[in-house]
């Protein structure tokens, strides 16, 4: 028999978790703290980083909010240096924060190139060099996030899925460069997931959501997975857990896809 909470237990672990506000990474920063993480959320938006560090403290947890744009690498420094500085080292560091763009590849204007370039990529790659800098050689778990669209051709969506392919490229090759100082790195493609990201189409004028739109969605999208199912932030936060702790140990340079089955050809 084995103690699964011993296993999969994060305590007095420190964990950063950028996009901490929203969706994914709201919920990646609320299952790692219920594994005893001390976690520490970076996002733009400070006050809904604030809220869900609350949250978790009321829960019992330990968590503190950053504002933080990783399009700045001094700003990602500056949040992994809070973790080291509040608790003495970083043993996780969840690189969630991402943006969506749409249009032709065609007709892509060079600044939506730089500014969706700046946030997915470079900011990721920022968090990976903050963090492997603050693990130094005690070894950790660096878990950057791509999406479904690096496995397929979807016509506007190629800006988005380029930059996602970079970080898929990067947590790979960063995974051969840091495995011998005990780094692990890997990378979720997570398949279509119900959170602001998603539905920021569906919004009517009052900013509520057009719940018509949102069942047609849901429905088009269900159509994709053998499953029948759209995914939702938790399932995304359990695989997080899973790289996060040691169970994962043998595991690194990989891309994880709880995606229903979406991007299997069929
Ligand atoms: N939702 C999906 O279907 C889906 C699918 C595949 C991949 N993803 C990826 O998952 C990640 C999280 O997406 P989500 O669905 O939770 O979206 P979300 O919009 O709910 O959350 C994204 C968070 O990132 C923050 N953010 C945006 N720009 C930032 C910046 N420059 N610096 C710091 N924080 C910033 C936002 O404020 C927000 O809190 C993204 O990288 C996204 O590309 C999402």
């Amino acid at each position: 028999m084995h103690d699964i909470r011993e296993a999969f237990g994060l305590d007095a672990r420190v964990a950063v978790v950028t996009g901490g506000a929203s969706g994914i990474g709201r919920s990646v920063a609320e299952v790692l703290a219920s594994a005893g993480a001390r976690v520490v959320l970076g996002d733009v938006d400070a006050q809904g980083a604030s809220e869900v560090a609350a949250g978790i403290q009321a829960q019992g947890g330990e968590a503190l909010a950053v504002k933080t744009d990783i399009s700045q690498r001094p700003e990602v420094e500056a949040l992994v240096e809070c973790a080291t500085g509040e608790w003495g080292g970083l043993d996780i560091m969840c690189n969630v924060a991402g943006i969506p763009t749409n249009g032709p590849l065609g007709e892509l204007d060079e600044a939506e190139f730089d500014r969706v370039v700046g946030i997915n990529v470079k900011g990721t790659l920022f968090g990976c060099q903050a963090a492997i800098a603050a693990m130094g050689s005690r070894g950790g778990s660096i878990i950057n996030v791509a999406s479904g669209a690096i496995d397929l051709a979807v016509p506007n969506y190629g800006l988005y899925a380029l930059t996602k392919a970079a970080v898929t490229q990067l947590t790979q090759t960063l995974a051969v460069e840091v495995g011998s100082q005990g780094i692990r790195v890997n990378a979720l493609a997570p398949g279509v997931t119900l959170t602001e990201f998603t539905q920021r189409h569906l919004k009517q004028a009052d900013g509520s959501i057009d719940q018509q739109r949102l069942d047609a969605f849901v429905e088009s999208m269900q159509k994709m997975s053998p499953l029948g199912l759209v995914g939702e932030a938790i399932d995304q936060a359990w695989l997080v857990l899973y790289l996060a702790s040691d169970v994962s140990r043998f595991c690194t340079g990989q891309i994880w896809r709880a995606n229903g089955g979406a991007t299997i050809p069929h």
